[in-house]
């Protein structure tokens, strides 16, 4: 069995402390050996009124098993007294629970904007003023333990709860930076995402789950994070009803487009299962550096010199390819003659013939250069940057797979030609048989 978790030493503020899981939280600290601040409005669960009686019966509580704990009945909006009131009781705070909520739950077409306004500074200005108040007692002493609460309506919507949902997912991204912000400071910060029987769920949940839903099964996590030896920070976890979870984030592998060329949105609806699938490919990126990573590794890979990417295949299909023109004289035969051999022995026959533009017999043209001109068009092509209309690469890529070439008369030794190339995605083989003629 692992050794017991213990609290001795260590003061705790537990914000919206006077019933259902704050209490939980509080009564488990305090039972460990903590000092808490039990803080709580007493308000009602759309944030209506004010009582001390909730926190103070907490308190009584916690007494009666021998704990140590104060009453607090600030608002979490003034934040800073209930950190000032934890630090004039016991001179420190290490642990800060941001759980105090309120609910003013309306389809989005009703929603008001005090109702939007009011939800928004009980969970997120409260949360802050609370956690900013405590900040620098942490970061001096290099020591803390910060825990958000957020909620499944957050994490993934839910009907009603509109201003509700941004505000819980508010305390993640919240939460998700102090980690890195308190990190080199001690300072660890987590979200959970409960679920639990309380005045803000009665009515919400079917009645046979709600029963089962005790707030004391969320709160050994929580206290489980905010212990000393805890090293966990920016985490979410889900738990309720027995069940503990983490949870992340997942991005499907994704598509990366190279730049340099337009992106077109029939790119992106042909490449929609790469963009939006979550397969063995998916990926779960932790911090904005993995974040960014596929898009720096494209922004590396520099702008697109090709690759197979069919952007058009209509268009492609359809192009007529342009004409192409280039042109050779003596000195381009004589060098090709040369690169193929020719006048290795200069005593043969006729072996200087190929090489030497003045031969008394008259120069002639290797016959095979006939290959050459139309390779040497598509390279200037793809030099000036042309591309194949509809394709997304351009003559660089092409593969020169094999070539006829048949000759009705010798080469004349300087020429002007025009190539036309044949897309023969478009002809018949009969029509293509005639090009070639
Ligand atoms: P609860 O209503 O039993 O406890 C919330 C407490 O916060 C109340 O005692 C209330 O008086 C207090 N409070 C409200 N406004 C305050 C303010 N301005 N300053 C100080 N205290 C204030 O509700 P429950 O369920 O225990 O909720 C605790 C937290 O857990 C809330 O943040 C809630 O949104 C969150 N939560 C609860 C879930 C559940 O299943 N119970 C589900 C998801 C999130």
């Amino acid at each position: 069995m692992s050794r017991e978790l213990r609290f001795d030493g260590r003061v705790a503020l537990v914000t919206g402390a006077g019933r259902g899981l704050g209490r939980s939280h509080a009564r488990l600290l305090a039972s460990r050996g903590a000092k808490v601040v039990v803080n709580d409005l007493g308000s009602s669960t759309s944030g209506g009124g004010r009582s001390s009686e909730a926190a103070a019966q907490v308190v009584d509580e916690i007494r009666a098993d021998g704990g140590e704990a104060i009453v607090n009945t600030d608002s979490v909006e003034d934040g800073d007294r209930i950190v000032a009131a934890a630090m004039e009781a016991w001179g420190r705070l290490d642990i800060v629970i941001n759980n105090a909520g309120i609910l003013r739950d309306k389809a989005f077409h009703n929603l008001s904007v005090e109702d939007w306004d009011l939800v928004y500074r009980v969970h997120v200005l409260g949360a802050f003023r609370v956690t900013h108040a405590a900040w620098p007692i942490l970061r001096e002493q290099g020591y803390g333990r910060v825990i958000m609460t957020a909620s499944s309506a957050g994490l993934y919507g839910n009907f009603g709860q509109a201003n509700y949902a941004m505000a819980k997912l508010g305390l993640v991204g919240l939460s998700n930076t102090l980690a890195l912000e308190g990190q080199r400071r001690g300072i660890l910060c987590n979200v959970v995402a409960p679920f639990a029987k309380s005045q803000l769920t009665e009515g919400v949940i079917p009645e046979h789950v709600f029963d089962a839903l005790d707030p004391e099964h969320v709160s050994p996590l929580v206290a489980r994070l905010v212990h000393e030896g805890s090293e966990v920070t920016g985490g979410v976890f889900e738990v309720g009803g027995g069940y503990f979870s983490q949870l992340r984030w997942e991005r499907s592998g994704g598509k990366a487009f190279r730049l340099g060329r337009p992106i077109r949105i029939e790119q992106i609806d042909r490449h929609w299962e790469d963009i939006a699938r979550f397969d063995e490919r998916s990926e779960h990126p932790a911090n904005v550096i993995e974040s960014m990573a596929p898009i720096v590794a494209n922004i590396d890979a520099g702008p697109s010199r090709g690759g197979n990417d069919l952007i058009d295949v209509d268009t492609a299909l359809a192009a007529e390819l342009p004409e192409l023109h280039s042109r050779y004289d003596e000195r381009d035969l004589a060098l090709y003659a040369l690169g193929i051999g020719a006048a290795k022995d200069p005593t043969a026959p006729d072996a200087l013939r190929y090489v030497y533009e003045l031969h008394q017999d008259g120069m002639k043209a290797m016959p095979t250069y006939a290959v050459l001109p139309a390779l040497n068009a598509v390279l200037s092509a793809a030099r000036e940057g042309r591309s194949i209309p509809g394709l997304n690469y351009g003559f660089d890529r092409l593969l020169h797979g094999e070539q006829y070439t048949e000759l009705t008369r010798p080469l004349p030794l300087s020429a002007e030609l025009t190539q036309q190339i044949a897309n023969t995605a478009h002809q018949d083989a009969n029509e293509l048989a005639k090009l070639f003629r």
